[in-house]
């Protein structure tokens, strides 16, 4: 019934994986995908891809990942693309948070990934941290690269930028900030969104959604930010969750149907 997103099933705070699976699977979590962050974790998503039909994967080097990006790295990347379970390039862009930062690197990286997605027919999955100005302006200048979509996972900005990223035809991607009782401009962005480009996620292990912030965040919590994003929505679950598995089986589009 619901499919995360976003994750990384390979982090070390995470429970084993063999219980993480059973219990999202039991949760109606039929679907996930894991995030590469650099070549050993692209590897890491294949390998749980190949272990569990229910889990996708997704090859890049994240932006905080990009001092040890070079060649070497990009062909393991790029080879790892024409997996039958790879469905995406990433996660990849820019983050201006985590210090220190070379933003030099980080816009060259998130660039050669953005073709490297396109040359290999694939959609991007894209992480953007207090660099909203950089992000807007490479994906406008590369507006022609992104042919097979895009989505910012974990979207936090305002409804301005939201508006930008969705004429250039991104999905947008709510985790359990949404949820979260400080939120402000995310649950008005959550408003607009048109519902053919909306996803969830959860990011887990990070960003437990409300009310288990602050824990381990599992594959399974997507219900939670779901069910809040569906209300919000004035939707039924079920049928809000039907939408957002075909939205992400159009971006996503090696997932299989289910
Ligand atoms: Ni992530």
């Amino acid at each position: 019934m619901f499919i995360d997103t976003h994750c990384h099933l390979h982090d070390a705070k995470l429970p084993d994986t063999d219980l993480v699976v059973n219990s999202y699977l039991r949760d109606g979590v039929d679907t996930v995908i894991n995030m590469g962050c650099c070549s050993a974790t692209s590897i890491g998503g294949r390998d749980l891809a190949e272990k569990y039909p229910s889990v996708y994967f997704a090859t890049g080097c994240h932006p905080s990942d990009v001092n040890t990006f070079d060649q070497k790295e990009f062909d393991i990347i790029k080879s790892l693309c024409s997996h039958p379970k790879c469905v995406a390039v990433g996660e990849i862009g820019l983050d201006y948070y985590w210090q220190p930062f070379d933003k030099e690197k980080q816009k060259k990286a998130f660039i050669s990934q953005i073709e490297l997605a396109k040359s290999e027919k694939l959609p991007i999955c894209i992480h953007s941290r207090d660099a909203t100005g950089d992000m807007l302006s490479i994906l406008k200048d590369n507006k022609d690269k992104l042919t097979y979509g895009a989505v910012m996972h974990c979207f936090s900005g305002s409804v301005e930028t939201a508006k930008e990223l969705l004429k250039l035809g991104l999905y947008i991607s709510f985790a359990g900030p949404l949820t979260f009782k400080n939120a402000r401009s995310v649950l008005d962005v959550a408003k607009i969104v048109p519902l053919d480009k909306c996803l969830t996620e959860t990011d887990s292990p990070f960003l437990a959604p409300h009310p288990l912030r602050g824990t381990v965040n599992e594959p399974k919590n997507v219900a939670i930010t779901t069910a809040f994003l569906a209300k919000l929505r004035g939707i039924e679950l079920t049928e809000f969750a039907s939408i957002l598995s075909k939205n992400a089986q159009t971006l996503f589009y090696k997932l299989k149907a289910k």
